[in-house]
Formats: C-alpha cells, sequence, structure tokens
C-alpha cells in the first residue's frame, strides 16, 4: 500500500508530479479539497475535485473547450498535435461529425463478435496462468485482451496481430517515457501500417472502424490520428481497470467471496471497478470566456484539471465512497467522463471486465498479492504496471 501524505501539507504537494502518483495514495488530500477548496487555484491551472463542479465544466464545452487538449501534460504544453481532427480533442460540428462516423463503429453489429472473441481470449490467457498457479496479472492477462478487440475493432487482419500487438506495445511504452527509441521507432512503423491498412480499405472498405473512416472522405492524416486515439484511448485504460480489479478483490476477501457466490453481481461488480480504478485520472479543458465556478472567477485561457479520481470519491454522490462494494448501486461513476465526449468504448471497456469477472469466478477461488505492486509514474494514467499474483 502507498502511503498518504499528510492532507494540510497540501501546499507542498505538486499535482502535477508524476511520481507523487505512483508513490503516494492521495484519497486524504482529495477529501480535503473537496471539502476546503473545491477549485483550487495552482501556478498554471485549476483543479476541480467535486462531483457536481465536473459535470458542469463537461456538460459545457461551449465555455470549457477540449481544443487544446484535454489532458494537463498537453493543455500546459499549450497545444494537442491532433487538436481539431482527433475526436477526443474537437468540438462542434467536427466533432459531431466524427462521432457520428465513429458510432457505428462501437454498435451492436462490431461488438457482438468483439465480445465473443474478447472471452475467448480472456479464457485463454487467465486459464494458461491459473495453470501455472499464477504471474504478472498484467503482463498477462490485463495487456493482452483490450489490444486484441481494438485490433477487431480497426479490422486487423489475423495474419499481422501479433506483430502489430508487439508493436503497440513498445510503442506505448513511449508514453510513460516519450525518449525511448524503442518506442519512437515502434510508433512509426505503427503509423506506416495503419497507412498501408488504410490504402487497403480505401480499395475495398469492410465493416471496420477504418473502413468507415476512410469512406468519409477523411484525409490520411485524419485517419491516422482517429485510428491512434482509438488505441491510446482504449487500450491502456482498459488494462489498468483489469489490474485494478484483480488488485481490488484481491485485497477485499469479503467482496470477492460475495461476488464468487451471485454471478448476478457481475456487472455492479465491473462498474464497482470502474469507479475504484479510475484509469483517466483526470481530463482537462480550457476557458474559452470569463466564467464562474462554485464561487471561483476562472478567466478566458485558464486551464482546468477535472480530477475524475476525487469526484469518484465524492461523498455528496456515493455513500462510503472509500469502501469498495461489489454490489454498489447506483454508482455515478464518471470514469468514462461525461456529456458530448462520453467515452465511445464504454460498452468495449465494460464487456472487458464483465468477461474478466465472469471468468475469473468460475476457474479461480483465491486470488493473492504475490509480491510488490508498481504504480504508473503518471498525473494522468492512473493504476498499476506490475500485478504478481499467485491464483488457486
Ligand atoms: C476502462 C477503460 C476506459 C476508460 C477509463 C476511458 C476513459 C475515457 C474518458 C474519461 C473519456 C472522455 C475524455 C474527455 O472528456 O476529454 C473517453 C473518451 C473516449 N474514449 Fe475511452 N475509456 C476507456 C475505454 C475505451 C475504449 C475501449 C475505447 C475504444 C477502443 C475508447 C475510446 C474512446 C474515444 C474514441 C473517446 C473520445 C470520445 C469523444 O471525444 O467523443 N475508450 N474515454
Amino acid at each position: 500500500m502507498r502511503p498518504q501524505p499528510d492532507p494540510a501539507a497540501i501546499d507542498e504537494l505538486d499535482l502535477l508530479d508524476p511520481r507523487l502518483h505512483a508513490t503516494h495514495d492521495l484519497t486524504p488530500v482529495w477529501r480535503r479539497l473537496r471539502a476546503h477548496d473545491p477549485v483550487r487555484r495552482h501556478d498554471r491551472f485549476w483543479s476541480v475535485t467535486r462531483h457536481a463542479d465536473v459535470l458542469r465544466v463537461v456538460r459545457d464545452p461551449g465555455t470549457y473547450t477540449s481544443l487544446q487538449g484535454n489532458m494537463l501534460r498537453t493543455l500546459l504544453r499549450g497545444h494537442d498535435p491532433g487538436a481539431g481532427r482527433m475526436i477526443v480533442v474537437t468540438d462542434g460540428r467536427k466533432h459531431a461529425d466524427l462521432r457520428r462516423l465513429l458510432t457505428p463503429g462501437f454498435g451492436p453489429r462490431t461488438l457482438g463478435p468483439v465480445t465473443r472473441s474478447i472471452a475467448e481470449a480472456t479464457r485463454d490467457r487467465l486459464g494458461s496462468l491459473v495453470e501455472r498457479g499464477g504471474g504478472d496479472f498484467v503482463a498477462e492477462v490485463a495487456a493482452q485482451v483490450p489490444l486484441r478487440a481494438i485490433c477487431e475493432l480497426l479490422g486487423v487482419p489475423v495474419r499481422d496481430r501479433r506483430r502489430v500487438l508487439e508493436l503497440t506495445g513498445e510503442a506505448m511504452l513511449g508514453e510513460a517515457a516519450p525518449t525511448s527509441t524503442t518506442a519512437r521507432i515502434a510508433q512509426s512503423e505503427i503509423l506506416l501500417y495503419y497507412t498501408r491498412l488504410a490504402a487497403e480499405r480505401r480499395a475495398a472498405p469492410g465493416d471496420d472502424v477504418i473502413s468507415l473512416l476512410v469512406s468519409a472522405g477523411l484525409t490520411e492524416e485524419e485517419v491516422l490520428l482517429n485510428c491512434y486515439n482509438l488505441i491510446i484511448g482504449g487500450d491502456e485504460t482498459a488494462r489498468l481497470a483489469m489490474a485494478g480489479g484483480v488488485l481490488a478483490l484481491a485485497t477485499h476477501e469479503e467482496q470477492w467471496a460475495r461476488l464468487r457466490a451471485d454471478p448476478a453481481l457481475v456487472p455492479a461488480a465491473a462498474e464497482e471497478i470502474l469507479r475504484w480504478t479510475t484509469p483517466a485520472a483526470h481530463v482537462g479543458r480550457t476557458a474559452t470566456r470569463d466564467t464562474e465556478l462554485s464561487g471561483r472567477r476562472i478567466a478566458a485561457g485558464d486551464v482546468v484539471a477535472l480530477w475524475t479520481v476525487s469526484a469518484n470519491r465524492d461523498e455528496s454522490v456515493f455513500a462510503e465512497p472509500d469502501r469498495f462494494d461489489v454490489a454498489r448501486t447506483p454508482n455515478r461513476h464518471l470514469t468514462f467522463g461525461y456529456g458530448p465526449h462520453f467515452c465511445l468504448g464504454a460498452q468495449l471497456a465494460r464487456a472487458e471486465l464483465q468477461a474478466l469477472l465472469a471468468e475469473l469466478r468460475t476457474t479461480v477461488s483465491e486470488i493473492e498479492v504475490a509480491g510488490p505492486v508498481t504504480w504508473l509514474p503518471s498525473n494522468f494514467v492512473n493504476g498499476i504496471a506490475a500485478l504478481p499474483v499467485r491464483l488457486a
């Protein structure tokens, strides 16, 4: 367990520092901010920590735009390379067009087969981990299933999948260490791969998401940026939810016993894992005009960080918010955001988690943490990098 900092020393904490999030459990800091300073001014940005204020901001894209970026890293750099072209960092008409275009790619016709394939992949990966009595749950299961699902969604042919999965894994390392050469080479190779695939789909379209994008007349760059959005948006987040969920079940034995005893709890347990793990710790916006939020004056151009990791523990919305409860209902978590940019992959992520829980229930009786758990150094992606487990 990570130590909790003294919330009274909030002035000395740098919420931008990735290491702070890896080495500390900030639960008491968020609690104090919600109670005493819910819209807090830092040097270069505002921290918004209450559920109701987060909702106010994301529901109002006219006042709080995504066009300058949607996470602190890009917002404080001053621009996002995908701005105006990649769905999550567009607004208004362009956003509505992209959303309309992509939505069928996440509908029942596509998700049906993908969900079946997820169940199969989960059974395979978890089965082989159980056979060996355990191992690193992140590398063996959580890192494998979401990427496979995205490959299916994008229509990556089966023959290329192993290579694409390897390259994507290497490219993702770049998110944690953007200067890594291996990561940069892998990123270029993967972009090249998708460029070729997009050209093939232009000539012979199918049912997949890339075909949807190319047939709508998007530029090559727009197609690539939006593929990249799906990979970035859907891989690491789902991996962190799965891994954090298994950690939560391993450390809350009574909740694991409840879930094992009652299959009807699987959907509620998946929602609680999403709330509990909150894989995207914040989403960011930029004010387009002078405005006011819970009594604080926000100026045009100000950057606001909406800490969903705090909103998901807001005591005015969740009873006993610091209790992990697999039967929690209602569960109005903001893990997938809210409003116009609500996560397009939410149903897919839910299917991944539910498949994992269903499989765990039937094949595993005991989950034990078997070594040190490492947390990712990031103020944005929230979760664990390695989870050694023993499974009986
Ligand atoms: C547990 C897993 C996931 C979490 C925690 C998550 C979280 C989020 C959040 C918070 C947003 C809103 C961003 C904002 O308001 O600025 C978002 C949007 C988005 N997510 Fe997810 N996501 C997950 C899984 C997925 C998956 C599996 C996919 C697709 C393969 C996906 C694709 C997207 C896309 C395309 C958007 C942009 C939607 C828009 O701008 O209209 N996500 N996600």
